[in-house]
């Protein structure tokens, strides 16, 4: 019998704190200073949402977990990679994360600089040296993760969303933003786990339709949030995209009808988990999951 899904999503997250253990430096290895800021931004904190998404995808497929962990880990490595430079006083000049300040606070903006740097590089190093069978599979995921990551993904997405500050964007541009920005990593996470599980075309096909409705509705839910929740809650500072100006969701349909978008990614994504020819339960619970979520 498989666990009940709060110990299951306790079990994911325990195992990749782990693994992240693992794979990052010591403290004490030279230069420490990097290393400890390296640790102090991908450890401890986080709902682990790519980590959680790359599992379920891949035990849906039966794949094995040890490579899963490796995806699991080069995704969440890429994504605090991310959270250091948006938090950054070029970026979104933000001094919470997680509850804490920011890595630039807790240590200086050039060391953050950096630390985004070796995350990301550490990301690939962990897949290309993963337990994933095929040699073959892992180009492909490399390249995915690539893909996903950089100027066509959330690197393209970073960019636009700093050119969009004080501009008003269709919904057409805002979409095309957030799925970039956001998006493209949620849909990594789950390409990567169903990779692990060797996945056919078909499966890849469906699951990345389910995927981009998922990362549509994370971020969605991240506009709504900044503007409906508390700082102490997020563990962000809250209301930072309309001080800044960003073009949101929010800003753009009112808080209501963001929300009336939210429910219905949602109902689309779940439409699009039952045309996968897999056990999708634990996808379906993790969808209700970014739907629901207070922070
Ligand atoms: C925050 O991501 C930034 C976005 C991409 C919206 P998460 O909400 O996944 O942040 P953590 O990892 O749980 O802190
Ligand atoms: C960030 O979006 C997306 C990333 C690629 C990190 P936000 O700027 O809205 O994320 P938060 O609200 O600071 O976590
Ligand atoms: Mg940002
Ligand atoms: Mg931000
Ligand atoms: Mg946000």
């Amino acid at each position: 019998m498989s666990p009940p899904f709060e110990h299951w999503v306790a079990g994911i997250r325990h195992r990749t704190e782990s693994a992240l253990d693992r794979w990052l430096p010591a403290s004490a290895t030279a230069p420490a200073r990097l290393h400890e800021a390296m640790r102090y931004a991908a450890l401890g904190g986080g709902k682990r949402m790519r980590p959680l998404l790359c599992h379920a995808a891949g035990e849906a497929l039966g794949a094995d977990a040890q490579a899963l962990d490796a995806a699991a880990c080069a995704l969440e490595l890429i994504h605090a990679y991310s959270l250091v430079h948006d938090d950054l006083p070029c970026m979104d000049d933000d001094v919470l994360r997680r509850g804490r300040p920011t890595c630039h606070v807790e240590f200086d903006e050039a060391t953050a600089l950096l630390v985004g740097d070796a995350l990301q590089t550490l990301a690939f190093q962990t897949l290309a040296e993963s337990a994933v069978p095929s040699s073959e599979r892992r180009l492909l995921m490399l390249a995915l993760l690539a893909q996903a990551s950089g100027s066509r993904g959330m690197a393209g997405g970073q960019a636009i969303d700093l050119a969009a500050v004080g501009t008003a964007l269709t919904l057409e541009e805002l979409e095309f933003m957030h799925i970039r920005k956001t998006g493209a990593l949620i849909r990594a996470a789950v390409l990567l786990g169903a990779h692990c599980g060797a996945a056919d075309d078909a499966t890849l096909a469906a699951l990345g339709h389910y995927a981009n409705r998922a990362g549509l509705l994370f971020q969605v839910v991240d506009d709504i949030l900044d503007a409906a929740d508390s700082t102490i809650t997020l563990g962000k500072t809250a209301g930072k995209d309309a001080a800044r100006n960003k073009p949101t969701y929010v800003s753009m349909l009112g808080l209501a009808r963001a929300r009336e978008l939210a429910a219905q990614l949602r109902t689309q994504a779940h439409a699009a988990l039952t045309a996968c020819p897999l056990q999708t339960g634990r996808l379906a619970a993790l969808t209700d999951y970014i739907a629901e979520r207070t922070f």
